[in-house]
């Protein structure tokens, strides 16, 4: 029986030879929306038979009925019944039955990814973004863990968004897992067919991290806001000028909005942000990433001229509408240092940017029984958003667009937010005029790792480590690159202190191709001194290489190629021949399916000779990749990156862009 066997059993067990009780889920779980119901009759009767698939025949007749109904319910067919009883979690890498390292190291990131305290819908096998999978349904996650519970170190187990097509021969410098995720023949890249294929069983939406077991909780949105937000201060104050009392206004305490408060405080500035929903604003406070709650404007705005005054560091929660604060900060005479905006309006007609003047309540009912009014009423608060934020900016303001779709949807609502140039918006994204810049075309991006014994012991070490190698680099670092190296040192040092572990023990910080292999080979050592045990080395997507997304990452790509999608390639397929330990490609992240494709890797360190040459090779084309094409692109600071990089590596050859003058182009008839 299923709960007769302990954990590794049940691992190595996979599809039960015993037809599992069905289950009730459990009533506090947080579930995934139902899904569209978009298939034809036909096209049910074949999800089920493609169910099927994973089962013998006799438990055909009681799983067909039960598998139709969580598709009438759900909109897909999860396999509910097959979710085994053990408590989700990353473990400790020795507690894996395995016959490679490798493999346990990919089963523990695997868990951690449905750990309920890290997945945002962990019955569902759903881990960020309300759709981010890491295997379509139950059956593919015991699969799968069979697979890597049984493989060698001689053999790639290959994975089609989830479902695992098998144990194929390879060899010990191969990946041990090969990923990917919502891979379409391009033509058949819309959000329909995303429902359509989904619900058919055979492709998976993978998000960025989700599907590449790579997601470390909370931890990275809070690294990459702060970076974003001191480096957004950095563009507007003058040299000697601090953030403190300077204040940075914004929209949204959700998912990934609820970081800017803490972000914020990081970075040590008056945060003020806007949120229609109490309860996530209370949520947010009683976590602590929020200082102070107000939900009345007098004293919103008592209190924020108070900070400014005495120049503090604080964060408020203001629960009301955005366009209320901008509008009144207007009047008030209060000064916005910087501006942005987390509402979700990649999502504007179901609830993710509500109107101004209409109560969260009746909003809601607006969605539900008259969306057309609802459609209008979200139009007209657009342009008054657009309207008052032109007035701030008038006045000095610095506004950026946060990667949620505010500039395109204010510009389709009739907005005033475009440039002269008709094509152009009025303000940058954070990624052309911050990430892009400052810290993508350098090289510095998302590294993270997790500490696989599961000791925090283990992970105040490599903090320690991080900390002494990125100083000793930065004692001969160029002048360029020295904000960068500083803030990730600050970061590092306090990152304890910020209580930012939320399941596995991992650490999140940016470093260049060079701070990346330091910090590698040092760990490494570590680990080969016995002082730490084995470390698994990732990156978020959202890097200077292995995302081409047009509107995001590579939305400071300027010759064209931002809607190429080659880089994202050769990243992973060169990853995979340097000693990636596990690969991963996808289509469609945080801006949407068919509008981004990703790719990213995860390396395991056990010591070893080979994962020092493994490291040393993987990451350094890992990086230089992204920055080759950025420089190829003549972007300035991925042009002095590149050439620093070949300096320091002699076989590496990049091919350089020669600009040509405006005048030679301008003096051309067409
Ligand atoms: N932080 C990043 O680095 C980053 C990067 C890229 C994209 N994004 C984008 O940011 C957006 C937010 O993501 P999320 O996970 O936090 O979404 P979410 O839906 O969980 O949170 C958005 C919040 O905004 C609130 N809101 C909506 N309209 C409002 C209004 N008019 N005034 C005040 N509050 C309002 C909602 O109540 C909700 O709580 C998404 O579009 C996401 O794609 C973030």
């Amino acid at each position: 029986m299923e709960t007769a066997m302990n954990f590794q059993e049940q691992i190595k067990q996979g599809i039960p030879s015993v037809l599992p009780q069905a289950k009730a889920y459990p009533a506090d779980a947080n579930r995934a929306p139902k899904r569209k119901d978009i298939l034809s009759v036909d096209e049910k009767q074949l999800a089920v038979r493609n169910a099927l698939r994973y089962f013998p025949k006799e438990w055909h007749q009681e799983l067909a009925v039960e598998f139709a109904k969580e598709l009438k319910d759900f909109g897909r067919i999860y396999m509910y019944r097959f979710k085994p009883s053990y408590h989700m979690q990353a473990r400790s890498i020795s507690d894996y039955p395995a016959k490679c390292q490798q493999a346990a190291a990919i089963m523990l990131m695997v868990e951690n990814n449905l750990d309920p305290a890290v997945a945002q819908h962990p019955e569902e096998l759903i881990t960020y973004g309300g759709n981010g999978a890491v295997f379509q349904n139950w059956a593919q996650y015991l699969l799968a863990m069979k697979y890597l519970s049984e493989m060698e170190s001689d053999q790639t187990l290959h994975l089609y968004s989830g479902h695992p097509m098998g144990l194929f021969p390879s060899s010990e410098d191969a990946p041990r897992v090969v990923v990917t995720n919502g891979m379409m023949i391009p033509n058949y890249s819309q959000p329909d067919d995303w429902e359509k294929f989904n619900a058919l069983g055979v492709t998976q939406y993978g998000q960025m991290t989700a599907g590449s077991f790579m997601y470390i909780g909370p931890q990275g949105i809070v690294h990459g806001t702060t970076i974003t937000v001191m480096n957004a201060f950095r563009k507007v104050l003058s040299k000697g000028e601090k953030p403190q009392g300077k204040i940075f206004l914004t929209a949204g305490l959700g998912g990934m909005s609820g970081a800017q408060p803490k972000a914020g405080n990081i970075a040590n500035c008056v945060t003020v942000c806007a949120e229609v929903n109490a309860n996530a604003a209370t949520k947010r406070h009683q976590q602590g990433w929020v200082d102070e709650l107000i939900d009345n404007m007098d004293e919103l705005v008592a209190r924020v001229k108070a900070a400014q005054a005495n120049e503090e560091v604080v964060s408020i929660a203001y629960i009301g509408n955005i366009v209320d604060v901008w509008e009144s900060f207007y009047e008030q005479e209060i000064f916005i240092h910087l501006g942005s905006d987390q509402t979700s309006l990649h999502n504007p007609w179901s609830g993710g940017y509500y109107p101004v003047d209409i109560s969260y309540e009746e909003s809601n009912r607006l969605i539900r029984e008259e969306p057309e009014v609802f459609k209008t009423k979200v139009q007209e608060t657009l342009v008054r958003h657009a309207e008052a934020v032109n007035k701030h900016t008038a006045r000095g303001t610095y506004f950026f667009d946060y990667g949620n779709a505010f500039l395109l949807e204010a510009s389709r609502a009739g907005g005033d937010v475009m440039a002269e140039n008709g094509i152009d918006f009025k303000y940058p994204s954070y990624v052309q005029d911050i990430l892009g810049p400052m810290c993508f075309d350098y090289g510095f991006g998302p590294f993270r790792w997790v500490c696989a014994s599961g000791h925090s012991e283990d992970l105040d070490k490599t903090d320690a480590i991080a900390a002494s190698v990125l100083k000793k680099i930065m004692a001969d670092s160029p002048e360029e690159i020295q904000q960068q190296m500083q803030d990730n040192i600050t970061w590092i040092e306090d990152a304890k202190q910020n209580k930012l572990v939320v399941g596995s023990q991992a650490r999140i910080l940016y470093a260049d191709a060079q701070g990346r292999m330091e910090i590698a080979k040092a760990f490494n050592d570590a680990i080969e001194s016995g002082e730490i045990g084995p470390v698994v080395l990732g990156r978020d997507h959202h890097d200077v290489s292995g995302t081409d997304s047009p509107f995001r990452e590579t939305s400071n790509i300027y010759d064209g190629s931002r809607f190429t999608a080659d880089m994202a390639i050769h990243n992973v397929i060169g990853d995979s021949f340097r000693g990636a330990t596990w690969v991963s490609i996808h289509n469609g992240g945080g801006v949407g399916w068919g509008e981004v494709v990703n790719g990213g890797f995860g390396m395991l360190l056990d010591g070893s000779d080979a994962a020092e040459r493994r490291l040393k090779s993987m990451l350094l084309f890992d990086v230089n990749n992204g920055i080759a094409r950025r420089s190829w692109a003549r972007n300035e600071e991925a042009n002095f990156a590149i050439k620093r990089e070949m300096a320091r590596t002699p076989k590496l050859k990049v091919t350089l862009a020669n600009v040509v003058e405006d005048d030679i182009l301008n003096k051309l008839s067409f």
